[in-house]
């Protein structure tokens, strides 16, 4: 069932009503312990003004409002981040899964010229509004699981003509959701033959030329024995610096061979996989102010080791959760489940899932505005089919999300979903 509500004049004040559960982690990224220091108000209320939160507290409490939105008894959580997909491609994996369920790994496909190799060919092929149209169902999928913040990664463009097509769809795409989309790009895997000079024009041409035209806001290396050095990310990380670009790494998939360290070193905002991450990995992360992202989806469709998230957390690292929503290694579209998933594959607590989703999540991102109910904060959040929020966590296969709100400056509230679990 959709159902639109009509809501009064621009700017009004909303008072969020009959909000059985009201729960929020901390402002900011949170770390180590502190993931588990969650805010929980029963019978609470929430006043949004101009997009975003004016008040938290109790209902008897709530200050007068313009309008009032009884949300009619269930638990109301802050909208999640999706800090991770590839959400744009075009054709399929699926003679790929096919081959990999009956034991081909999916290293060997890469090396074989599969894999990410034929995603990028058939990407290669599509015009930008090719990309758009298929791009678009998987973005309203993943803010109807609850994310109304998605980061976009380039990455399957066989030529620098092709990558700049895959963000300009994102650009497009933008205009097209009501979730925040954030552009990225991704240096995934490097041509067959001119590695050196492929480097070096990424460097010197791509990278500027991205900033330049403010295509994205970050650069991604995918860094591993099948795809770039340790080296050739150093590279690609100075040349994002100088354009002004923030750094982020798909680290520890398969292999730990110094990305995640490299990472911490200089900064970057996430290092995101990490299945293959031992103690060395983890005391860089747990020291630094680098976000942590786990991908359980990718431990479930590809059967790798899970992420130790439960070591990170005990060691101090700000810990996130994405899809990495791509036709290889994770087809999923779903933040929700992506969540629910950590509980189960990386022993996360439902608090910790919650606060990985939300406030670090958007960290991540280098967003500090958001995934917080807490006044100043944005006014993106869920209203679940439940009065109980561990619904969040618990639920597979079904939607437990029944309303998706998404902050609009100028505008009343956006409520883009309803409907029955
Ligand atoms: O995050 N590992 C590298 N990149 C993606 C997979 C892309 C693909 O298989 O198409 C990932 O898992
Ligand atoms: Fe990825």
């Amino acid at each position: 069932m959709q159902r639109s509500l009509m809501h009064g004049n621009r700017g009004e004040r909303t008072l969020f009503t009959g909000i059985a559960q009201l729960v929020t982690p901390g402002v900011g990224p949170q770390r180590g312990a502190a993931m588990r220091d969650l805010t929980l108000i029963s019978g609470a209320a929430m006043l949004v003004e101009h997009g975003l939160i004016a008040w938290i507290g109790s209902q008897k409490d709530a200050p007068p409002a313009d309008q009032i939105h009884d949300l009619g008894g269930v638990a109301v959580t802050p909208a999640l981040t999706d800090p991770h997909t590839h959400a744009v491609w075009a054709g399929d994996r699926l003679t790929d899964f096919e081959a990999r369920v009956q034991g081909v790994p999916y290293e060997t496909i890469l090396a074989q010229g599969g894999g990410i190799r034929s995603t990028m060919r058939s990407t290669a092929a599509a015009t930008v509004s090719d990309l758009v149209a298929l791009a678009l169902p998987r973005i309203q999928a993943l803010l109807h699981s609850g994310a109304t913040t998605i980061e976009l990664k380039s990455g399957y463009g066989l030529d620098f003509d092709a990558e700049i097509r895959m963000l300009e769809a994102v650009r497009l795409l933008q205009t097209r959701t009501a979730a925040t989309l954030l552009p990225t790009l991704l240096l995934h895997v490097p041509p067959a033959k001119g590695r050196a000079e492929y480097v070096q024009a990424v460097c010197q041409s791509l990278i500027p030329r991205v900033a330049n035209e403010k295509l994205a806001t970050a650069v991604d290396v995918f860094c591993e024995r099948e795809a770039f050095t340790v080296d050739e990310t150093r590279q690609f990380f100075a040349a994002a610096r100088l354009a002004g670009l923030n750094i982020k790494l798909h680290a520890d998939q398969f292999h730990a061979i110094g990305g995640t360290e490299l990472a911490c070193e200089l900064g970057a905002l996430s290092v995101d996989h990490l299945e293959a991450s031992t103690e060395a990995q983890i005391a860089a992360l747990g020291r630094s102010q680098t976000v942590a992202t786990i991908l359980p989806g990718v431990t479930l469709h590809l059967g790798l080791l899970a992420a130790p998230a439960r070591q990170l957390i005990d060691a101090g690292a700000c810990v996130s959760i994405g899809t990495d929503l791509n036709p290889g290694s994770s087809p999923l579209y779903s933040a929700q489940l992506a969540l629910a998933l950590s509980v189960r594959l990386n022993r996360l607590t439902p608090a910790e899932a919650l606060t990985a989703a939300t406030v670090n999540a958007a960290a991540a991102l280098g967003l500090e505005d958001r995934g917080a109910l807490s006044p100043g904060q944005r006014a993106d959040f869920l209203a679940l089919h439940s009065a109980d929020w561990r619904d969040l966590t618990y639920t597979l296969g079904a939607n437990p999300v029944r309303s998706v709100f998404v902050a609009r400056r100028e505008q009343p509230q956006q409520e883009v979903q309803e409907q029955a679990l």
